[in-house]
């Protein structure tokens, strides 16, 4: 076995084991010694937020949280805020708030604003398996994963700045970064028109949906 392939067989093995959003992000921290935390949408706190083992600052925004976070406002009024006063960057954002594309994309652009050179932006709910989880409206009883996947195929076909691929694993879990990407070809960047249809159809390449088991190789630079 070449030195490459056994490096790759043996980061699978160490990576197989994440099948949570909070153990990725634990991941990420770990490997690449990241500092500098924020959560954009925390709800209940000891569900995901208090278990993240960032050594340095942590920070949650959200304008309705279910206990104490930090920053209690939308994530725009946060970042608003957070330029004005000259606030530290962020070595991982994590956005798990207003589930809607336009939101999801202004949320991005936003935290890469704010990211250190090789820090990474992870994204929840990016991959709905139904139409039901993927309208704009949300009920408070259905699964709902809302249209983050629009904002993710948006950045994929217009920003060869970025790299961005969807882990298969608890709900879509996205990730960007500053990288390469090969811009991808769809019917539409609007937002209104792309459908479900489309995502079904492509789900795989519009996405970049990856195994966990290519995260090292993607965190590399590796399409
Ligand atoms: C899915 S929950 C977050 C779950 C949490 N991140 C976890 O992993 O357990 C979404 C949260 O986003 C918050 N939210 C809604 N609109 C928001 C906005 N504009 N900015 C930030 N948070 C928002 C909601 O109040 C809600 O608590």
């Amino acid at each position: 076995m070449s030195l490459s392939r056994l490096l790759q067989s043996l980061t699978s093995r160490f990576t197989r084991g994440i099948t949570t959003r909070t153990q990725l992000l634990n991941h990420l921290i770990a490997t690449r010694g990241y500092q500098n935390y924020l959560e954009i949408g925390v709800r209940d706190r000891r569900h995901n937020f208090d278990k993240i083992k960032a050594p340095g600052i942590k920070h949650g925004c959200d304008p309705a949280p279910l206990r104490t976070i930090s920053h209690v406002m939308t994530s725009d009024a946060f970042f608003a805020q957070h330029a004005k006063l000259g606030g530290k960057p962020y070595d991982l954002v994590f956005i798990d708030g207003l589930h809607i594309a336009d939101q999801v994309e202004r949320d991005i652009v936003n935290a890469l604003d704010h990211l250190t050179p090789d820090g990474t932006v992870v994204l929840h709910d990016c991959n709905p398996l139904t139409a039901d989880a993927q309208t704009d409206d949300y009920d408070g009883k259905k699964h709902w994963n809302g249209t983050v996947w629009k904002a993710i195929v948006k950045l994929r076909a217009t920003r060869d700045d970025l790299a961005i691929w969807v882990l298969d694993m608890d709900e879509g879990c996205g990730m960007v970064r500053r990288g390469t990407q090969t811009k991808l070809v769809v019917p539409t960047t609007d937002y209104a028109a792309l459908d479900y249809a489309y995502l079904e159809k492509e789900r795989a390449a519009a996405l970049n949906l990856r195994p966990v088991t290519d995260l090292e190789r993607l965190m590399q630079g590796h399409a």
